[in-house]
């Protein structure tokens, strides 16, 4: 009923609107007194922590490009080697574990049959298994050696929405928790990031707060049979999570790339009016901010329609962006908690005029118990 979606026609709607909430609540009381953060489900001993040479991350679906994000975060504040692996694929590879690797299981739902058999696997070669979880009391956290648990609340539309956003905060908390515990230089910034995570919620509001320009776009494109996403750093899972939506709720061909790579095949697909969403990268000192915008200016020269999302005052983006987004302004790791959600409002405002049920997509289940 529409009580229970809030006023909202579907649960998807409802969830993308509690994203700030369930943001806010993933990092409540994560941390000491003293400003240390603390997990509390982590029992992993500081020991065991300081053990691990590699982390290997394995998940499905939107889970894995939550995965794909925390690569980036986890190698740069713990300088530990991350492996991110579909969990459908881990197995039967014969990858290197032993007790030095820390597995890490990204689920929702913890029930995902292909994650659940990837981590029996790896804890049959010693390693130390971590499940990243929102269902309390479920299989993959019940069958792990520690979990953080997410706070995202019933997650009932079947594409994952809060699910995601608060992984991608799970995730962030655990590798600072490991900089912390391991004393590499980013354990001394938690405070300065948590204080920037601790600013998100409000700014997924900012997001929120322009949904109409997303919906008015979203009602240009019911005809639109293709759509390509791009990102770099932290920004392509960013555009593969987009585009995945757009699969499966608008049952439109999408296709997410990484930036740079576009000139190694993908350009090929650019045609007259082919519509471009571009995750574009916080400006800094690292020029992926320039890179980005030399990969849209090709695109475009080719008659692109480029949709760019870009933080508050990026002028330079300017003259390359046929529709504008504006992000708040946040650091390039943290930048997927923001950017995410317009993608997830143009997927399920395409679906809705396409008169597609958004929250029971064709073909797919909420969770996939089945290998
Ligand atoms: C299904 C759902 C996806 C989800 C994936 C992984 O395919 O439709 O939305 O991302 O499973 O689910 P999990 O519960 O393991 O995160």
């Amino acid at each position: 009923s529409a009580a229970e979606k809030d006023g909202h026609d579907w649960f998807m709607r409802k969830e993308i609107f509690e994203q700030p909430r369930a943001v806010a609540d993933s990092l409540l009381g994560r941390r000491s007194q003293s400003g240390l953060l603390q997990l509390d489900e982590m029992r992993l001993s500081d020991d065991e922590i300081r053990d691990i040479d590699k982390i290997i991350i394995i998940a499905c679906g939107t889970s894995f490009y939550a995965g794909m994000v925390a690569k980036y975060a986890i190698e740069h504040w713990t300088r530990i080697p991350v492996e991110v692996e579909l969990a459908s694929e881990f197995r039967y590879r014969d990858p290197i574990l032993d007790y030095s690797t820390l597995v890490v299981a990204i689920s929702q739902s913890g029930e995902t049959a292909d994650t659940l058999q990837a981590i029996r696997h790896a804890r049959t070669q010693r390693s130390k298994v971590l499940a990243i979880c929102n269902t309390n009391g479920s299989t993959i956290p019940r069958e792990s050696d520690a979990v953080i648990y997410t706070h995202a609340g019933p997650e009932i539309g079947v594409a994952s929405t809060k699910g995601f956003l608060t992984q991608l905060v799970a995730c962030y908390l655990l590798a600072l928790y490991v900089a912390q515990v391991k004393g590499t230089r980013y354990g001394d910034e938690v405070d300065e990031v948590m204080a920037q995570l601790e600013a998100i919620p409000e700014q997924i509001e900012t997001v929120l707060a322009g949904a109409q320009q997303i919906y008015d776009l979203a009602a240009e494109h019911v005809d639109t049979r293709s759509v390509l996403f791009l990102g770099r750093h932290a920004g392509y899972p960013v555009a593969l999570e987009g585009a995945l939506k757009l699969k499966e709720l608008a049952y439109i061909h999408a296709e997410g790339f990484a930036a740079g790579e576009l000139k190694h095949g993908p350009i090929a697909l650019v045609e007259p009016g082919l519509p471009i969403l571009c995750v574009v990268p916080p400006r800094g000192r690292d020029q992926l901010h320039e890179k980005m915008i030399s990969g849209i200016q090709e695109v475009r020269a080719r008659g692109a329609r480029t949709i760019c999302l870009a933080e508050e005052g990026d002028t330079k983006i300017e003259p390359y962006a046929d529709v504008l987004i504006r992000l708040p302004r946040v650091p390039v790791l943290l930048q997927p908690l923001v950017a995410t959600v317009p993608l997830q409002l143009f997927a399920c405002e395409l679906a809705t005029v396409m008169g597609h049920d958004v929250d029971q997509p064709r073909n797919l289940a909420k969770s996939v118990t089945v290998e």
